[in-house]
């Protein structure tokens, strides 16, 4: 790696990378070869070069990925770089490689790349990623995920992978739809959580578990949202709503101090809002408490709890945010009453971090009849409940015990650490606001052999590949 190359003075090296820069000075040329961990200058002087070399130097332009076989010397006082931590040395090469050559880049690499227009960008999203900022972005979300990993399993939680193909849950989201090839006229929909699952793997006797788990919603896109993303989602039995707030708190505190030391938390133990104060106060369920918005090392966390269970609409009640939740204990008897409905308050609490919601989780109903007073109130017949949730009601028949748990958008949380204003910045490939991976060319239309498989007949048969509309997008 390039970056160990200061320490390696006197000695022949070979560095592999690609060609960041180069400067002609007639017959010497500089290039300054970049890899994952920074750059390096190399010195091309004819009289050291290989035959082979001295020809290879001329065609040599950005982007050509290299290998240079070479002595690294200290420089010069006057050549010395102190912006660049390989700034004290540099390669006398003598040998050089071309893996392979490059086209000249849409757009240039050595700056930061906000400012290109995006879908250029997501276009050539293998090129952006070369750009320093998404390598740090990607490295931070790395390191984000890895601490939570270690943290979780210090404590005893099991990572357990559930499944992608599955059916519904009625979170609020729009589920996307995946046909079933052996069963014709069926589906599987993508999870838009694994809130079921977690729930079942609680009823399994798990205790503790969590996932880095991938989320699928068919929604609006925003800045902060995408059609997948990812939750560090996690469950516990035998707890109650004071311990998951006190993990969740000790384990975001270490984690800035671990991932992001230069960030200053504003308070701590997080104030705690009821809903009505947040909406009193801020107008906003997600208020951002930060005192100074302009400093952008500053994180102010808080959370907002006591939010009301059922909301009114023109169609009967509807839920505000999870149908699993359990009411706050001293409403639990209104719940199974379903009295004073609009009174019920749930256990649900979000964390909010500099303005977004940056998780929510809730104590469940464990006990049949609170979960079926819910899916009562909700307007659902016996049948629905049976097709629907038959199987949650089913499994809390069989000893489930107490649980609970939250869901960290894992997306938002590294976008805020890295000061970033959206979280296409601190994911690999995201998709743009119209839902496209315009690098992959998807979603795209299909052979009909294809669709025939699935079972799927298009009401506008122009939509197939093939037809004349063919790589319409
Ligand atoms: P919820 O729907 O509140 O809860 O999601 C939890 C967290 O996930 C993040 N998030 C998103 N991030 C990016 N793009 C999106 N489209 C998106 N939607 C949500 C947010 C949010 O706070 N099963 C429950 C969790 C639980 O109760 O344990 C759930 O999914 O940061």
């Amino acid at each position: 790696m390039i970056g160990e190359t200061v320490s390696q003075v006197g000695n022949d090296v070979r560095v592999n990378g690609w060609v960041h820069a180069r400067r002609d000075m007639g017959k010497i040329v500089f290039l300054d070869v970049r890899d994952r961990s920074g750059l390096l200058q190399v010195v091309c002087v004819p009289s050291e070069l290989s035959d082979a070399a001295k020809k290879i130097v001329v065609d040599l332009r950005t982007e050509f990925c290299i290998s240079v076989r070479g002595v690294v010397q200290k420089r010069g006082v006057k050549q010395v770089n102190p912006n660049l931590p390989t700034g004290e040395v540099e390669i006398l090469a003598k040998d050089i490689e071309v893996y392979n050559p490059s086209k000249t880049p849409p757009f240039e690499l050595d700056k930061d790349t906000r400012e290109i227009n995006e879908e250029l960008r997501l276009k050539y999203r293998y090129l952006d990623l070369r750009s320093p900022r998404m390598l740090r972005n990607l490295i931070l979300r790395d390191r984000v995920i890895s601490f939570f990993r270690d943290f979780l399993h210090e404590r005893d939680f099991v990572e357990v992978e559930t499944p992608y193909l599955t059916k519904g849950t009625p979170e609020g989201a729009r589920e996307f739809l995946v046909p079933s090839r052996l069963h014709p006229g069926e589906f599987y929909v993508l999870p838009q959580s694994p809130q079921q699952f977690k729930q079942l793997l609680m009823v399994g006797g798990i205790e503790k578990y969590f996932q880095i788990a991938r989320c699928f919603r068919d929604e609006d896109q925003r800045g902060d949202r995408q059609p997948e993303f990812t939750q560090l989602d996690l469950e516990m039995s035998f707890v109650d709503r004071e311990d998951i707030l006190r993990l969740v708190e000790e384990m975001m505190i270490a984690m800035v101090k671990q991932c992001a030391p230069e960030k200053r938390i504003q308070t701590v133990p997080f104030p705690r809002l009821s809903y009505q104060e947040a909406m009193a106060e801020y107008g906003t369920d997600k208020p951002d408490l930060r005192m100074d918005k302009n400093d952008p090392n500053l994180l102010a966390f808080c959370w907002v709890l006591d939010f009301p269970f059922f909301e009114e609409t023109e169609d009967g009640w509807t839920f505000s945010h999870n149908p699993f939740s359990a009411p706050t204990p001293e409403h639990m008897v209104w719940l199974l009453a379903k009295k004073n409905i609009g009174k019920i308050l749930t256990t649900q609490y979000d964390i909010v971090l500099n303005g977004f919601e940056a998780g929510g989780g809730s104590i469940r109903n464990h006990r049949p009849e609170a979960l079926r007073a819910v899916l009562e109130i909700l307007g659902l017949s016996d049948k629905e409940i049976q097709t629907q949730f038959g199987h949650m009601l089913d499994a809390f028949a069989y000893g489930a015990p107490p649980h609970g748990g939250i869901a960290p958008g894992i997306d938002r949380i590294v976008m805020i650490l890295a000061n970033e204003p959206n979280i296409r910045e601190v994911i690999a490939v995201p998709k743009t606001g119209d839902a496209r991976d315009v690098m992959m060319g998807a979603p795209s239309v299909l052979p009909k052999k294809r669709l025939d498989e699935a079972h799927i007949n298009l009401q506008d048969k122009q939509q197939v590949a093939g037809s004349k509309k063919q790589g319409k997008k």
